[in-house]
């Protein structure tokens, strides 16, 4: 239908039903693409019944909702997102409905992305997700997500950018705008404060204002403002007293009037609770709420949706005019005259040869190197003869699993078949299970052709990998989480720190048998390692999506020098984190964040305490020299900026990539700040002996805190100091300068 709608609008323009010729009936204004979107919005609107406008605020099936088919209106087609995108359902249900031509690429979870600290990878997947999505005719991507990394347990952390709100919010607005220069709305979720899973539908965070504007909304305000997001999803979550898809702090007050987000606010699936709360406190479009459709009853079952009869009723019994109504109605127009009826959206692709290669190229620059004593790494191919690998995660297709964000892609390289094809039939490679994790292998009704069935004991496994190790010349072991239940998976939270599976223990054992085993690290979220000590190389791998083996193997064999830093800080406990130790996490009803700031690496800071791995860490096969920070003024105006310098020199002997981090830190404030934040970022790409004067524009909200008194952002006069590093434990150089 809805293909049928636009071709019908596309004849009329090419029928010229828009010129002016006197015996030419004239395109209304509505459907003229050359009329400013507004006009077209107010004349959809005049034309329209109630029930019409009723009809489009609401779903008709799990990912579709109504245009208006008696005016030419198009549906509108939402999809998962945010990795790759998700293949077609059944109208009710949420099994795929058995298409063949529903795969797509899956990129780099979007912890990989942010791993990047490279707004041009966060430009380049936002422009190939936004094609694939153009190509299956979606009209809004559901993604992507900037919820905070607060804890390690969060099962959907994968899906999100990390415990950072300046590098999420630099991040999310390149990937927002190329999303959208194909016509396709990015739907920018989950706003706000989804941090935990098991308890997503009543949990209820408690957040004081200063947190909520520093730490939670910043990636959501960087999306709305400066990327221009077309819409955004609201959280399953409570917060103080109302569901966050019907909540009039977060989505009347602070969202539509405080941002000027002219978009609309689709609710979470079946995140909407409350009729009168979805009219007043700024819903637009409800998704999820009965699922079941049209299968149960003998009337549409979407018409019990809270935005459909119910409200209805409510409007004819006079309890509610329709100004409500007409509001929703003009933003979910909005929304599909952007997308679905936006006649000058591109084609599209799918799978195309550039996609592969984006997904290749981000998965290489999202890549970790964590560790690396004696330059364990890169695996010299020249001596080596046998490379043991090892482990579940080195075969396991992870693009499958762990939720919404499950894909059925074309192809994806597991680990183990990227190294052979790289290193070809000089070098051996033996490979031993290790152990049995996650064996599922058909995820609604998406086979993912594996079967991974093995009834040996962890004895056994561990004799066999351990046998192997010791023939092998480099022993690679591939472990981590995957997206089985609470692994890295929507829905649940995991259960501890520790790696599952027993994986501690095989590790152990391959220690005994090798001093240079390389551990590779495949997960959305930190993990403990308690035999750090004896292991001299690890690498955090993530979830790299179609090509993750080729780009692990460029990175392994040292083809591509690693250049990915830590998005959020790896504890060696739980304990070491805020949210664990002065919070509560993942709970049903209250649950007090009462960290407060000290969110990832600020808690690590004003506690001192020394992290696994910190925020911002990562290593390279080349080293780097930091020279002297130097500052363009030592007095600020307020409302100025000033320029940081710095030389960063490639010391080493192959070419790298190195991200220059600033933080600032407020020498002397009148509320608790935290000790230091990111507030600027460059990547340089530097050849050995090579020197760049790398330069960060320091404004003045780069020195402010929220004032929950006077509600708005304050830079206070007084010393600030320009810090600037390789990693937030890793400054190497700062400078001073006043705010006047
Ligand atoms: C998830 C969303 C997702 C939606 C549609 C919900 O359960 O929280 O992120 O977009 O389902 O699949």
């Amino acid at each position: 239908m809805k293909r049928f709608l636009s071709k019908l609008v596309a004849m009329g323009l090419a029928l010229g039903l828009s010129s002016c010729s006197c015996n030419e009936p004239k395109l209304p204004d509505y459907l003229n693409p050359e009329k400013d979107i507004e006009v077209r919005i107010d004349d959809a609107m005049s034309r329209m019944t109630l029930d019409e406008k009723i009809a489009i605020i609401h779903a008709q099936s799990k990912f579709s909702s109504a245009g208006v088919p008696r005016l030419g209106i198009a549906e509108l087609w939402t999809t998962d997102g945010p990795h790759g995108i998700r293949p077609e359902v059944l109208w009710d249900e949420w099994v795929q409905a058995g298409w063949t031509n529903d795969y797509c690429v899956a990129f780099p979870a979007l912890t990989a992305l942010a791993a990047t600290w490279n707004t041009d990878m966060a430009a380049l997947y936002g422009k190939s997700i936004g094609e694939e999505a153009r190509y299956r005719e979606k009209d809004v991507l559901l993604g992507p997500g900037v919820n905070i990394y607060r804890s390690p347990l969060n099962g959907r952390n994968f899906e999100y950018m990390g415990e950072d709100p300046y590098l999420a919010s630099r991040m999310v607005v390149p990937y927002v705008k190329c999303v959208q220069k194909n016509g396709v709305a990015a739907c920018v979720k989950h706003y706000a404060l989804n941090n935990s899973e098991t308890y997503r539908h009543t949990t209820e965070p408690v957040v004081d204002d200063r947190t909520l504007y520093e730490i939670y909304l910043p990636a959501f305000k960087a999306a709305v403002q400066e990327g221009g997001a077309w819409s955004i999803m609201g959280a399953y979550n409570l917060f103080r007293g109302e569901h966050a898809c019907h909540n009039d702090l977060l989505l009347n007050k602070i969202l539509k009037e405080e941002w000027g987000f002219d978009g609309a606010v689709i609710s979470d699936w079946g995140g909407t609770h409350d009729t009168r709360e979805a009219i007043t406190n700024g819903l637009d479009l409800e998704f999820g709420t009965w699922t079941d459709g049209l299968t149960m009853g003998k009337t549409n079952g979407y018409d019990v949706y809270h935005l459909a009869n119910p409200y209805k009723e409510l409007i004819k019994s006079g309890e509610f005019t329709t100004k409500e109504l007409d509001e929703k109605v003009r933003r979910v127009l909005r929304l599909i005259f952007r997308t679905a009826m936006n006649t000058n959206k591109p084609t599209g692709s799918l799978v195309s040869d550039e996609h592969i290669e984006a997904a290749y190229t981000i998965g290489t620059e999202g890549v970790v190197l964590l560790k690396n004593d004696n330059n364990t790494l890169p695996i010299d191919l020249i001596k080596t003869k046998t490379i043991a690998v090892i482990g579940e995660n080195a075969i396991k297709m992870m693009t499958i699993g762990g939720g919404s964000s499950s894909l059925k892609v074309k192809k994806e390289v597991s680990p183990l078949e990227g190294l052979r094809k790289r290193v070809g039939k000089d070098v051996e490679i033996l490979y031993a299970r290790g152990y049995v994790g996650d064996t599922t292998s058909v995820y609604k009704r998406v086979d993912s052709g594996q079967r991974l069935g093995d009834d040996r004991s962890e004895k056994e496994l561990i004799a066999e990998a351990v046998e192997m190790a010791k023939k092998a010349d480099v022993v690679l072991m591939f472990g981590g989480l995957n997206k089985a239940k609470k692994q890295d998976c929507e829905s649940t939270d995991r259960a501890e720190l520790g790696l599952p599976y027993g994986q501690d223990r095989l590790i152990t054992a391959l220690t005994e048998v090798t001093d240079n085993l390389i551990y590779i690290n495949i997960s959305g979220n930190a993990v403990a390692m308690p035999w750090i000590d004896s292991v001299p190389a690890i690498v955090q791998g993530w979830y790299l999506g179609s090509e993750a083996g080729n780009s692990l193997a460029a990175v392994l064999v040292g083809d591509v020098n690693p250049s990915g830093k830590l998005p959020f800080t790896f504890p060696v406990q739980l304990t070491d984190t805020g949210a664990h130790s002065m919070g509560e996490f993942s709970k049903n009803g209250e649950e007090n964040y009462g960290e407060g700031l000290l969110v990832g690496y600020r808690w690590n800071d004003a506690k001192d305490v020394t992290p696994l791995f910190a925020f911002g860490h990562g290593l390279s096969y080349t080293t780097f020299e930091y020279g002297e920070a130097t500052v363009s003024r030592k007095t600020m105006k307020n409302g100025g900026k000033v320029i940081i310098t710095v030389p960063v020199t490639n010391t080493g002997s192959c070419r790298g990539k190195e991200v220059v981090q600033l933080y600032i830190a407020d020498k002397k404030a009148s509320v608790m700040r935290p000790e230091k934040e990111l507030k600027g970022f460059v990547k340089v790409d530097l050849a050995p002996g090579q020197t760049e004067k790398v330069k960060f524009v320091v404004d003045t909200q780069a020195l402010s805190f929220f004032d929950d008194k006077q509600h708005c952002w304050v830079a206070e006069p007084g010393e600030f100091e320009a810090l600037v590093g390789a990693a937030s434990d890793d400054i190497r150089t700062s400078v001073s300068f006043v705010l006047k």
